[in-house]
């Protein structure tokens, strides 16, 4: 693989899987409404200004398809995350679903073999472990981008993997409500207090270990359409907060609302023929590395 497009690459997993990419020799070039390369930089180091950045929307299919010529590797992962496809369902499924059609279509069209792309977590209800039933406008948007990917396969021969994580965290994680575990060891490090949006069980998954999934899916010539869970480790709000305590004694943490809508139960079968060296962070080490991160940053900053 000699040059991949990241679609979202400005974006938190964007950027791990970035890295990962740009260590291996990989030329990335990124594809991104917001050409803001501060979160790359971060996580990336320098690598930011060697990326060839292209702005555009992937709601408009002749941006996706002049970003990926002279590819010949594709993540996609720009999209929307739950609180905005809940307040806004149409724009979301522009974005989340057509927007992904799109990166299919050009793939299709420009002969590149397979589609390596997040879907989430979010397609399992609150209820079901097994059978996807999503309770989110964001869920029912990945799931039906599941199927197309099967109908590409089906119909076109066009290979794809998808991801489904679950909450992923570490450094720079700072966007929806699932954000709250990674926030609250920022807030940690800078002495403020913080409240976790959401309470109950969920899988933690450390973010460098999703993008180690994502490379080896690049790199593992695919068939057919399959779909993969990252769950990480099961562990309640509570659980996480007595960690971030734990190494951090002045943190100043709550938590408040209700579950997040995805069940707790699910497994990631299958993964380790996909896998066999899987990196499994412990939430221990994710926490201590993500607090670590957020000390530099604050010695750094004024
Ligand atoms: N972070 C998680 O816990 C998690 C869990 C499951 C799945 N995912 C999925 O992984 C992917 C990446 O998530 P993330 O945490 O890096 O989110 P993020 O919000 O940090 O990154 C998403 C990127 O998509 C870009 N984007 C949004 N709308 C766009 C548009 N119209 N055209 C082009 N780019 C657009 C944004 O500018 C952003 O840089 C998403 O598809 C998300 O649904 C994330």
């Amino acid at each position: 693989m000699k040059r991949v497009l990241v679609t979202g690459g400005s974006g938190f997993l964007g950027a791990w899987i970035i890295r990962r990419l740009i260590a291996r020799g990989v030329a990335v070039r990124v594809f991104d409404i917001h050409a803001n390369r501060q979160t790359v930089a971060t996580i990336a180091g320098d690598v930011a200004n060697q990326l060839d950045w292209r702005v555009g929307d992937i709601r408009h299919a002749e941006d996706v398809q002049a970003a990926m010529r002279g590819c010949d590797g594709v993540v996609h992962l720009a999209g929307v995350l739950t609180p905005d496809c809940s307040a806004h369902p149409v724009r979301g499924a522009e974005i989340n679903l057509i927007g992904a059609l799109h990166v299919f279509d050009a793939a299709r069209a420009l002969g590149l073999g397979q589609v390596v792309y997040a879907s989430s977590a979010g397609v399992y209800g609150p209820q079901d472990a097994r059978h996807p039933q999503p309770a989110t406008h964001y869920g029912a948007f990945k799931l039906a981008v599941e199927g197309s990917a099967r109908a590409y396969w089906h119909d076109r021969q066009l290979a794809s993997i998808g991801f489904r994580p679950f909450v992923v965290y570490g450094p720079g994680r700072e966007t929806g409500v699932s954000a709250g575990p990674s926030l609250a060891c920022r807030a940690a490090v800078r002495g403020e207090p913080y409240t976790i949006g959401y309470t109950g069980a969920s899988g933690l998954i450390y973010v460098d270990d999703v993008a180690q999934a994502f490379e080896a899916a690049l790199l593992a010539p695919a068939q057919g359409a399959p779909v993969y869970n990252l769950v990480g480790q099961v562990v309640t709000v509570d659980e996480v907060m007595a960690e971030i305590r734990r190494q951090a004694p002045d943190a100043q943490l709550s938590a408040d609302g209700p579950p997040l809508t995805i069940a707790p139960g699910i497994t990631e079968d299958g993964l380790d023929a996909l896998l066999p060296q899987r990196q499994q962070t412990r939430l221990a080490q994710g926490i201590a590395a993500t607090l670590q991160f957020y000390r530099a940053q604050a010695a750094v900053q004024p």
